[in-house]
């Protein structure tokens, strides 16, 4: 008798939780596909990227607002998957750093340049294959897109990729919308080993 009790316990226990599980992901509106995206778009700054993900390349800006190095990062996973597949994966992350620059004499030569400390903004966008957030002027074209200031890491400041992004990014349209020359990380190379 007191067995029976014990099975028919574990059985309402066991349906609960079915049922908890069940709620849970049918009321959940996106599934989650990246730890920078919240389930409603909100782009956030990855933490630590610096140390967490790949150099892609830099681009060294001579002069005007935006002078000094650009450094750019993604997922060492999502530079497997472009080597194998020349595509951005689901859920792909790219961070563009903003950093002075300086120029000095060194042993290697005059006016060398190298990046400061001096952080100016970052630029995330993060690969969407799903078209997730049709609504939000920040997603469209195959990803979401975000602008950080210094301090505020939480706060995209950009308000709409059409007018914000895009239009600089044209050029770069025939690689989904990045300017992969400068990244030699994505592509093959005969000679590597690890
Ligand atoms: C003034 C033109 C301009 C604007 C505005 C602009 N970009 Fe870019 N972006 C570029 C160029 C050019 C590059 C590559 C060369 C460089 O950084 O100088 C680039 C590179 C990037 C990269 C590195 C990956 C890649 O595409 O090569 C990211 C990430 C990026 N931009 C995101 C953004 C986002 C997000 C916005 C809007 C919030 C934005 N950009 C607005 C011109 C622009």
């Amino acid at each position: 008798m007191r067995n029976l009790f014990v099975k028919s316990d574990l059985i309402l226990g066991f349906t609960f939780v079915c049922a908890i599980v069940i709620f849970v992901r049918g009321v959940t509106p996106t599934e989650v596909f990246s730890a920078h995206v919240s389930a409603t778009g909100a782009i956030y700054l990855p933490k630590d990227f610096r140390f967490t993900m790949v150099h892609l390349g830099s681009w060294f800006v001579p002069q005007g607002e935006a002078s000094g190095f650009h450094d750019v990062y993604t997922e060492a996973g999502t530079a497997e998957v472009y080597r194998k597949t020349g595509e951005f994966p689901d859920g792909a992350t790219l961070v563009k750093e903003l950093r002075g620059g300086q120029t000095g004499n060194y042993t290697t030569g005059a006016n060398v340049a190298y990046a400061v400390d001096t952080v100016k903004q970052w630029f995330v966008m993060i690969k969407d294959t799903q078209n997730r957030f049709p609504e939000n002027p920040l997603w469209g074209d195959g990803w979401g897109w975000a602008l950080f200031k210094p301090g505020e890491p939480l706060k995209n400041v950009a308000t709409n990729y059409r007018v914000d992004c895009l239009g600089c990014h044209i050029p770069a349209k025939a690689n989904d919308w990045v300017y992969i020359e400068a990244y030699p990380t994505l592509k093959p190379r005969v000679g590597d080993h690890r």
